[in-house]
């Protein structure tokens, strides 16, 4: 069980280990971070992990680059707790275009 706490809204809860990040929110029915395809295609639960361990399953390059990765950056339907985690809530890219 690991405690996450989301810095935008100062809110806490806890995940699960074997638990995503949203997964472990929605067990709670906790609403800070945006809930959309669960399968780590929409990009709209984007967070950036500022302190704590974790691992991703595969995620969306559209979503998420190289870049992103090592900024600590997610989706958070497919990052897994290791650790408890600071986390902030980023949301859907603002410069994302679709063709
Ligand atoms: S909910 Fe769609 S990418 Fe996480």
């Amino acid at each position: 069980m690991h405690q996450i706490r989301l810095i935008n809204t100062e809110e806490l809860f806890h995940c699960h280990t074997g638990n995503s990040l949203l997964e472990g929110m929605q067990r709670l029915a906790r609403k800070g971070i945006p809930v959309g395809c669960r399968g780590g295609g929409c990009g709209i639960c984007r967070v950036q992990v500022l302190s704590g361990n974790y691992h991703c399953k595969k995620m969306s390059q559209e979503h998420v680059n190289e870049t992103d990765l090592k900024d600590g950056i997610g989706l958070a339907c497919r990052l897994y707790p290791e650790s408890d985690l600071d986390v902030t809530v980023l949301g859907l890219k603002s410069s994302k275009k679709r063709l």
